[in-house]
């Protein structure tokens, strides 16, 4: 009986020793690996991507604690990465998908803003997306013409013309910047668009899915054939009639229901 006590304590001191032994080394990496920010990090990451997934939906700003990695993540090599990822799938698909019958009528679809142009300039002054949008301000910037080409997506547009399908342009500026967006668009690189498409007054009741919807339904009573959307917001893509496949580009800078 008495041995057994013994042997239990032993045993026992041996198991608290270990635990202890376990204890020091989780409090030792925490505190090497810094796990407060490590874990806003992963809070981040995850609000970026359940957006990127469209979970996460009408969000008008970026949360308050995830600006700086907002910042970081658009303004980096990921950033750069992900959309030439993108980008290459969309020419994969291109070289398997579609039989073009090269009557005029095949199309494909690009948004403009953060798919063709990028507006980082203007949200590298705005909090990157961590305030709420000013459309007057916004505007303004657009009217300098002075968007950037975002380089993959522009490589894309030339190999997309030059299997000649028709490319489209829709997008939810205003009508009234179609001059200053036809002069962006030509000045970093853009050209040979059968039509750009922007919403006129009566558009702008119309949530921006519906609004693309309507844009489509215009082309495909035509009689084209839509073989593909790329865009950087969910709202490209919803609603009939679709496209054989979309193509999502990253944005967690603003949300267009
Ligand atoms: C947007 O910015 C303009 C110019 O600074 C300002 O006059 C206007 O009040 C702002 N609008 C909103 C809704 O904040």
């Amino acid at each position: 009986m008495g041995r057994h006590l013994v042997l239990a304590l032993a045993l026992t001191s041996l198991c608290i020793g270990l635990v202890t032994a376990d204890w020091n080394i989780l409090k030792q990496n925490r505190k090497h690996y810094g796990l407060k920010s490590s874990s806003l990090k992963n809070y981040c990451e995850s609000w970026r991507i359940n957006v990127e997934i469209n979970n996460i939906r009408e969000f008008e700003v970026v949360p308050q604690e995830c600006i700086d990695y907002i910042k970081h993540y658009m303004t980096s090599a990921q950033y750069e990465a992900d959309s030439q990822r993108a980008i290459e799938e969309v020419k994969l698909y291109l070289s398997t998908c579609c039989t073009m019958e090269g009557d005029g009528k095949d199309a494909w679809i690009f948004d403009v803003d953060d798919t063709l142009l990028s507006t980082i300039p203007f949200f590298k002054k705005h909090n990157f997306g961590g305030e709420k949008l000013n459309t007057t301000l916004l505007e303004e910037w657009m009217k300098e013409s002075k968007a950037p080409a975002l380089d993959h997506t522009l490589n894309l547009f030339n190999e997309i013309k030059n299997k000649g399908v028709k490319i489209f342009l829709i997008s939810s500026r205003s009508e009234i910047l179609r001059s200053v967006t036809v002069d962006n668009l030509i000045n970093v690189g853009y050209h040979g668009w059968s039509s750009l498409i922007l919403r006129g007054l009566d558009d702008e009741f119309m949530k921006v899915q519906e609004y693309k919807c309507w844009a489509r339904k215009q082309l495909a009573d035509e009689g084209y054939r839509i073989w593909g959307i790329i865009g950087d917001q969910w709202s490209s893509f919803g609603g009939l009639p679709s496209a054989k496949r979309t193509f999502k580009l990253p944005n967690s800078m603003y949300y267009l229901p």
